[in-house]
């Protein structure tokens, strides 16, 4: 039998998602969606590409959550992106309703499935499904830092003229503004950056990830990136079916570990069946470190606020 991924919201990312696992024939998939007629639309559409891809995999679209039940993984989506006159905390608080509302009805139905959170601003949402899901904390992981990282990849490929595939970044810390990406650990077939590159081009192509969101927002006007986001998805939903052990960054409950406590942020994490099965605690530098506190003050601030 396949395994099961339900994805919870048919928006562009959930369905783009959703997309590249029934054509890769990984796993099974069930979308899910608030919207009537949107996710069994869109997964009509997806069965019948199957022939076409020559797929074995299945893909109903609901608005029961009671298909979602013995899911391996949970992808939460769904959600409200950001919109013209909407302040960060109508986002922050709107999203948590969502997500909150999502764990509450899938949990209980898949006990021992992994949880990916997509939906922004992420780390929080992270918290939230950690806090509804009385899950264990490896069971529970954000989508963020894989993403991020292609970003720095792609531009510091585009900058040297070298395959995307040959560059492998770090990006650590909350899934906003104020990550950070590590151009020491950085590499074109293992040759740091810093060795390749200027101060200032580094600097640039810094300025240009920690922005990569945004920049696709201004250009789309309405709506936000899908493609990258739900390769970055695919990524992690791969490793942990495969039990890959893959080493991604992505958003981890931190209980210590880079002198941080009871909050998720983006980290080196061991992805395998068993979900975020090991952080990996590495050393950083002064100004690393002074950064890496600035992001996740960030995404303390907003876990405050929304508990206020
Ligand atoms: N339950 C299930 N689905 C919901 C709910 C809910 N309570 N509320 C909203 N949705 C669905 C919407 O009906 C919509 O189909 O979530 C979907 C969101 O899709 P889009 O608006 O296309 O957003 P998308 O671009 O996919 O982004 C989703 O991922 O990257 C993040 O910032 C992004 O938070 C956003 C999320």
């Amino acid at each position: 039998m396949k395994k099961k991924v339900s994805v919870i919201g048919a928006g562009n990312v959930g369905a783009s998602l959703a997309q590249m696992i029934v054509q890769s024939a990984i796993a099974d998939v069930v979308l899910f969606d608030i919207a009537d007629g949107i996710p069994q639309g869109k997964a009509l559409d997806i069965s019948e590409a199957c022939p076409l891809w020559g797929s074995s995999s299945s893909i109903l679209g609901t608005n029961d959550y009671s298909h979602t039940e013995n899911s391996d993984v949970i992808v939460i989506t769904a959600g409200f992106p950001r919109k013209p006159g909407m302040s960060r905390d109508d986002l922050l608080h709107a999203n948590a309703k969502v997500v909150s509302d999502v764990v509450e009805n899938t949990a209980r139905l898949s006990p021992n499935a992994v949880i990916i959170v997509v939906t922004n601003p992420m780390d929080v949402m992270a918290q939230v499904s950690l806090k509804v899901s009385g899950f264990d904390s490896r069971k529970v992981i954000g989508m963020g830092g894989v993403l991020d990282s292609a970003r720095f990849r792609t531009f510091v490929a585009w900058e040297l003229s070298v395959s995307p595939e040959d560059v492998e970044a770090l990006v650590l810390g909350g899934h906003g503004d104020l990550m950070v990406p590590m151009p020491r650990f950085t590499t074109v077939k293992g040759i740091p950056i810093t060795e390749l590159l200027s101060k200032d081009r580094i600097d640039a192509l810094v300025e240009r990830t920690r922005h990569g969101g945004a920049e696709i927002v201004s250009l789309l006007k309405t709506g936000s990136a899908y493609y990258a986001p739900a390769a970055a998805t695919y990524q992690m939903v791969k490793a942990i079916l495969f039990d890959e052990k893959r080493m991604l960054p992505c958003s981890a409950y931190l209980d210590g570990k880079y002198k941080t406590n009871g909050i998720y942020t983006g980290v080196p994490v061991i992805l395998g069946s068993g979900g975020g099965e090991k952080i990996i605690e590495i050393e950083l530098n002064e100004q690393e470190s002074i950064d890496f506190e600035k992001s996740v003050a960030a995404v303390k601030l907003l876990v405050s606020k929304l508990n206020s």
